[in-house]
């Protein structure tokens, strides 16, 4: 039983991210955000890959310093292979396959999507892991799904958006009310001050498990630039109001579904992750269901709930337990289910 030390890499979209880690635990999780996206009001690809190339060097010093152990050590090297944008994911994917050659230590190769819903085996102390079957809904600014989690690696996708993704729909939302880049987070505060009912926004009708938030960006619109020709202050004397509406459609949106995943499955253990888990209103109807309907809910610590290195660590502590390593020829892929 020898002790396993994974440096990770993480760069699918706007963070690059390095962590390393001890068998399960992590000894250390750099994440460099990239402030450049904020003056575009979204995530400019072509800077994105210029800005993990200048990042990923200094961040895996840093994950390395942190964790206080030196690059000999190390096991093996675990990288996103994919989803993500194609420039982005190519930094890390070229970066951890030089580093294994040259340590001449195997090379793992994650899918982003399984690692979001594998970052809730990260061991912390007080965080219980669901076990297997258990629901996952990852919602973030790039990512709507619910899985099906029978095991490490044997999952399935329920659903998933059609369309914009569930943090995307937050970030136009606030947009159209002149907030300012990323605007979940501002959405989710002035929402928490106003009343949920003041604004009825229509729910899409799609089948089954799959989301789509596109139309209620559309309905938002209309209805703000409607109002605002009545009332030029209408976004600013009824902020709180209009946001608490979004919420409460969003949230309704999100739990309308998992409530059908959870009907159709039997399934009651559910583990969220991505950005839109600190959302005060999911974390609330959560809570609620728990009380409720008898729900097991899990959420890890918000640091593994964003986009990081060290949900891609656990994937590589798992795979490595298995020695299901990878091949110098692997690729990046934009394109990647799980
Ligand atoms: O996981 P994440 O950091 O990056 C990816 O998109 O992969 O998620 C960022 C998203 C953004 O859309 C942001 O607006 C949203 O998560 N977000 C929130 C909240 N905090 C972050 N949305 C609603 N309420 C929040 N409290
Ligand atoms: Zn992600």
């Amino acid at each position: 039983n020898k002790t396993i030390y994974i440096l990770a890499i993480e760069s699918s979209c706007d963070d690059t991210s390095a962590a390393v880690l001890c068998n399960n635990r992590t000894l250390s999780n750099i994440v460099a955000t990239q402030k450049i996206h904020e003056e575009y009001g979204g995530v400019v690809p072509e800077l994105a890959s210029r800005a993990h190339q200048q990042n990923i060097v200094p961040v895996v010093h840093q994950a390395l310093a942190k964790a206080n152990i030196d690059k000999k050590q190390l096991s093996a090297i675990a990288f996103t292979r994919g989803p993500g944008l194609m420039g982005s994911l190519l930094v890390g994917t070229s970066f951890a396959k030089s580093l294994s050659l040259g340590l001449d230590i195997p090379l793992i190769e994650v899918n982003h999507m399984q690692a979001h819903i594998l970052s809730h085996f990260i061991k912390e102390d007080n965080y219980n892991s669901p076990s297997f079957p258990f629901l996952a809904m990852t919602i973030s600014g790039g990512h709507t799904q619910i899985v099906l989690v029978r095991d490490y690696f044997d999952m399935e996708i329920l659903g998933e958006s059609l369309d914009d993704a569930v943090g995307e729909a937050y970030d136009k939302s606030a947009k159209i009310l002149g907030l300012p880049y990323p605007g979940g987070p501002l959405v989710d505060k002035y929402a928490q001050l106003g009343n949920p009912n003041a604004f009825p926004f229509p729910k899409p009708k799609v089948d089954g498990l799959n989301f789509s938030f596109s139309g209620l960006k559309t309905s938002i619109l209309y209805f703000i630039q409607r109002e605002t020709k009545k009332n030029p202050n209408f976004i600013a004397e009824n902020r709180n109001d209009i946001c608490a509406s979004i919420q409460h459609t969003i949230i309704n949106i999100l739990m309308d579904k998992i409530k059908k995943a959870v009907k159709q499955t039997g399934i009651k253990q559910i583990a969220i992750g991505g950005g839109v888990s600190a959302n005060s209103g999911i974390r609330q109807a959560l809570q609620n269901a728990e009380k409720k309907w008898g729900w097991n809910t899990y959420i890890p610590k918000f640091e593994y709930c964003t986009d990081n290195a060290a949900m891609i660590g656990i994937v590589g502590y798992l795979k490595y337990r298995e020695m299901d390593f990878s091949d110098q020829s692997v690729s990046a892929k934009a394109r990647y289910v799980i």
